[in-house]
């Protein structure tokens, strides 16, 4: 059988800009600022911090590394990279995982999206003015209809696969050239209107001063499973996008430049959105629908609030468009080199992820299970046999002769990979089973 020629993005930025508009998203946005909330503020955060740098980073450099070597989809990398080290093909199931683990999240994230997109539609209708569309009222109705629910998430898959089948050149990497920058002024300027009319003291507070008896075992797990989510990892996304990246692109500068954009955006979101919740003595952990419930109360004050308001969740469903395509594109790119065209496997995958949100619409166990068992098992399982497959099991001389890395920064990396990264990880597991 005879192996297409992988298509290969034009320059580095793009590959910045895809890699980026997968990591950034609803965990960004959406789901940041709610566990932020729920799990006590500071304490937490530093956690996450401390998780991306240790944790986060180091395997996404071994993962778009891993991608960048095996020039194939996710599954068919792992296996020749296997090979032809002459270790055991059982590592394939990274890949395997991550192909299966992309549908599963995408079972819940378009769900999520598809709220986005309902805030769209009533903000571009008004109903700032005329019903009110903050705090739980909304939020509420709306997630209490399955028809409604239903109806958005469809659209929002709809999507997904036009992106997805229209190409990994055309529909990935032309569509976040735009949509990325637009989305990072709208969330400066609605963290300068927070901090004008908010309670931007008390947010700081709350997010930025630590209170370690806060912090349960289930959060320093939930901190951890968040680095994953967030910086899209252990799902075969980065396999897959570091396949794309033209030769000259180097890994480690690139990933660095992502996960400082993704950290950024998740601060500024949750920067955008405490001031208000404490301005209006709302409930930092109220769970899901802070964003939802929150954000509408600037956008009601707002001149023009109906249209920054629309504009606002546009982009948020942007940024998760971004996201849920780097989702299906491992099964897909695994489906196209056998011999599936992309446009019959974004209809088949997208299939089994709309059925699996159906499934998410009408039981909220089926939604938060599926998103416990992708970010707090499957990522961090993934991610511990990343780190031990490119720090332990492979040839030394293939990564370091690679030049993805200065000589200087190569050392730190591979240190840490080898031995805080692993350790690190289950060290989280230990502590949230109790055995720590
Ligand atoms: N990183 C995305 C977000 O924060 C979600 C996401 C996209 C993802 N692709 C992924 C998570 C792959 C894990 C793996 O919204």
């Amino acid at each position: 059988m005879s192996v297409q020629q992988h298509a290969l993005w034009q320059n580095r930025w793009t590959f910045i800009l895809a890699a980026t508009g997968s990591a950034v998203g609803l965990g960004n946005i959406w789901k940041f600022p709610y566990i932020t909330g729920e799990y006590g503020g500071g304490a937490f955060v530093l956690v996450y911090l401390f998780c991306i740098l240790t944790i986060g980073v180091p395997i996404m450099v071994a993962e778009v590394w891993l991608g960048k070597r095996g020039r194939h989809d996710p599954i068919n990398s792992l296996r020749r990279i296997c090979h032809e080290a002459g270790v055991s093909g059982g590592w394939t199931v990274i890949g395997i995982a991550g192909v299966l683990g992309g549908l599963l999240i995408l079972m819940f994230y378009g769900v999520v999206a598809g709220w986005a997109l309902e805030y769209v539609w009533q903000s571009f209708k008004g109903s700032y003015t005329t019903t009110n569309l903050a705090l739980e009222g909304h939020f509420g109705e709306l997630t209490a209809s399955s028809g409604q629910q239903i109806f958005w998430q469809t659209i929002f898959m709809l999507l997904t696969c036009g992106v997805i089948a229209a190409g990994v050149v055309q529909g990935i990497g032309r569509s976040v050239n735009i949509l990325m920058p637009t989305l990072l002024l709208l969330l400066i300027m609605l963290l300068a209107y927070s901090l004008l009319e908010g309670d931007g003291a008390s947010a700081a507070r709350f997010m930025f001063a630590p209170d370690f008896s806060k912090l349960s075992g289930e959060a320093v797990l939930v901190a951890l499973g968040h680095a994953f989510f967030t910086l899209s990892l252990a799902m075969g996304a980065m396999l897959a996008y570091g396949s794309y990246m033209p030769d000259d692109a180097h890994v480690g500068k690139t990933v660095l430049t992502v996960a400082a954009l993704d950290t950024i955006i998740a601060l500024v979101a949750g920067m955008a959105i405490f001031p208000v919740v404490f301005a209006n003595g709302l409930a930092p952990g109220s769970g899901p629908g802070l964003m939802f419930v929150t954000l509408p109360l600037s956008f009601a004050a707002m001149p023009m609030g109906n249209f920054f308001g629309g504009l606002f969740f546009a982009l948020v469903a942007i940024a998760a468009l971004s996201s849920s395509i780097s989702l299906l594109e491992p099964g897909i790119a695994w489906l196209e080199e056998k011999g599936v065209p992309r446009v019959a496997g974004a209809i088949g995958l997208g299939l089994v992820a709309w059925g699996g949100g159906l499934a998410s619409i009408y039981s909220g166990e089926v939604f938060d299970f599926l998103d416990k068992i992708t970010a707090q098992y499957m990522m961090p399982l993934g991610g511990l046999l990343i780190a031990l497959l490119v720090g332990w099991a492979l040839p030394r001389q293939w990564v370091r002769g690679s030049g993805e890395l200065a000589a200087g920064s190569y050392n730190a990396w591979y240190l840490v990979l080898r031995y805080i990264t692993p350790p690190g990880i289950l060290l989280v597991f230990a502590h949230s089973l109790g055995l720590l």
